[in-house]
């Protein structure tokens, strides 16, 4: 028999399942409640860090100027993405999944881009250190110290009736966000969470590939029956 939940899994699984990015249904209009966002980033504080770290930092964006400048990075960025051939995956086919998700998202993230300035809230999740030279043991410890915290702020977003997104585009121009924001050089930014409630009742489990697929048993390749 399994042993009884120690917790309503029901919903937990609908928050684990439901939270999506948020683009389109961004509420632009409508300001987010700075007790919200404190309250969500108490939560993603609860995550793990490699040693127990703990050199992360969000930083929180409301100035309007601050948010155009980011946004026109983000939007600068986004644009080379597009024009470089490199977001359709090419080698996927037609009948795969992705393949057929990705001109909405792409529609979606278009949307984002154009208006990424009118979303009241943008955090940019940041972590002590500089990994682009490092090695894969020092890339995984700190990027896996931040990024846990990371989606956990965005589930603790969406239980409070707000939308959010992962972006990295604006990574492209790190430097100029830095400038822009005071972020110091041994500073890694990781991230750009825009915020804003979010229009209507919920959201839907995503069509993803399923977990047999892609999971391997005692060796890899090899399926469980
Ligand atoms: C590492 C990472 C980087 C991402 N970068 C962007 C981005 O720059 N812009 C964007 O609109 N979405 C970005 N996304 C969101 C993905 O496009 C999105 O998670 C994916 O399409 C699945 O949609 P869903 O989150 O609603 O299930 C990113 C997601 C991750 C995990």
């Amino acid at each position: 028999m399994l042993p009884v939940p120690a917790m309503n899994v029901e919903l937990a699984d609908q928050l684990l399942t439901t939270t999506r990015s948020v683009r389109k249904r961004l509420d632009l209009k409508r300001p987010v409640e700075t007790a919200l966002i404190q309250d969500a980033l108490e939560i993603a504080l609860q995550a793990p860090t490699g040693s127990n770290a703990q050199g992360w930092h969000f930083v929180v964006v409301t100035d309007a100027k601050k948010r155009a400048g980011v946004a026109a990075l983000y939007k600068r960025a986004f644009g080379l993405y597009t024009s470089s051939g490199s977001p359709m995956r090419t080698e996927l086919p037609p009948e795969d999944l992705r393949a057929q998700q990705f001109p909405r998202i792409l529609d979606s993230a278009a949307y984002l881009a154009e208006h990424l300035h009118e979303v009241p809230v943008h955090v940019v999740p940041c972590v002590e250190g500089r990994v682009e030279n490092a090695g894969v043991l020092a890339q995984a410890s700190v990027y896996g110290s931040i990024l846990p915290a990371v989606w956990s702020l965005m589930l603790a977003l969406r239980a409070r009736g707000l939308g959010s997104a992962w972006t990295t585009l604006h990574i492209m121009f790190e430097q100029e966000a830095a400038s822009l924001l005071g972020i110091p050089a041994d500073i890694t930014q990781t991230a750009l969470i825009p915020i804003a409630h979010y229009s209507g009742k919920t959201f839907k489990p995503a069509d993803r590939l399923p977990a047999r697929e892609l999971t391997s048993w005692e060796t890899w390749g090899r399926r469980r029956a």
